[in-house]
């Protein structure tokens, strides 16, 4: 274990209190996510650490980066790699570019509504897939969870996919989303998140898609008119450990890690419920005008000819395998 990589604490409690036992290593991890320490992401990670912590009795905390203070996503990913950070808890957005495999869970309309998603990602389909995360240096614990996206602009009201036809729109740097959101005449801009506000203050882009936790928590209504509720993507999340933490921890405090990820999950999938339900009124609050009722059926006509690259790059059978899960 280099010691740069930790921060590590002499607690020499026992040995103060007068009673000769061994010192016991104190080991601080440090955790990035991109977004407040509020949010969805924030109480998932707060969750995961209070659970290794009472898990090990303190022999292993955290130390949260919140966001983005230690970068983007794809910054932060590429970090936990190369063991310069201990974990992130990120989207799926950029994984796709370290984990191909992956990228399948990104496709627009793949998953029906949350509870398909999460049986999905809990299932046999997602435990593989962060099985494969471990052959490119990563070690996927558990999925948390981002929220289905939804399009928020500047410009106009998008009650169909035609309204979106023309809107210059921040993503992710992420291909199988890019792909399918040019089938709405969107014009794909490629951004990581921390650049996002300032980009939608000057008119860089006209807007951004994302769940309603991140547009809560980043304060989009301040930047940004419209919102329509058009769920065209699940966006899956995931707390990533470094392998050089992981090679150190024994088979017990293995198990405390799974579990906290586990917790952590549950309830990051609750904030996430929390702010579906209560969300929109605060946004509208906030000024924003919302179109609840989007024509789905419009984007998923449009999104045809993408399915057809889809399924030569991942596969049909596997396409459907997921779209099957009940
Ligand atoms: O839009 C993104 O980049 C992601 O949804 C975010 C906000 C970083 C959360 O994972």
């Amino acid at each position: 274990m280099k010691a740069s990589k930790f921060l590590r604490v002499a607690a020499l409690t026992a040995a103060l209190a007068g009673v000769g036992v061994a010192a016991q290593a104190q080991t601080v991890l440090k955790i990035g996510y991109a977004t407040s320490p509020t949010s969805h992401y924030g109480v998932g990670s707060t969750v995961f650490c209070e659970e290794i912590s009472k898990g090990t009795q303190g022999r292993y905390t955290c130390q949260q980066f919140p966001s983005g203070a230690l970068g983007g996503e794809r910054e932060m990913i590429e970090s936990v790699q190369l063991g310069t950070l201990d974990l992130v808890n990120t989207s799926t957005g950029p994984l796709g570019n370290f984990v191909p495999e992956v990228k399948i869970v990104d496709i627009p309309f793949l998953f029906r509504d949350y509870d398909h998603a999460r049986k999905v990602m809990d299932g046999q389909i997602g435990q593989n897939l962060l099985a494969k995360m471990q052959d490119k240096g990563l070690v996927g614990l558990a999925w948390t969870e981002n929220g289905f996206r939804h399009m928020t602009n500047n410009v106009r009201p998008i009650v169909q996919a035609s309204d979106a036809n023309g809107l210059k729109m921040r993503t992710m740097e992420n291909k199988v989303h890019m792909d399918g959101y040019k089938t709405f005449g969107i014009l794909p801009t490629p951004m990581a998140f921390p650049e996002l506000f300032t980009a939608l203050q000057q008119g860089t882009v006209d807007g951004q898609e994302n769940p309603i936790p991140v547009i809560l928590a980043a304060k989009f209504a301040q930047v940004q008119k419209h919102l329509s509720l058009t769920n065209h993507v699940y966006s899956p999340a995931v707390i990533i450990l470094s392998p050089s933490v992981w090679s150190q921890l024994s088979d017990a405090d293995k198990q405390v890690f799974l579990n906290a990820a586990k917790a952590a999950s549950a309830a990051q999938r609750k904030k996430v419920n929390d702010d579906e339900a209560n969300g929109i009124a605060l946004l509208r609050k906030d000024g924003m005008q919302v179109v609840e009722q989007v024509n789905g059926e419009s984007f998923r006509q449009a999104i045809t000819p993408a399915y057809a690259e889809y399924a030569k790059e991942f596969g049909a059978d596997n396409i459907r395998a997921i779209q099957a899960v009940q």
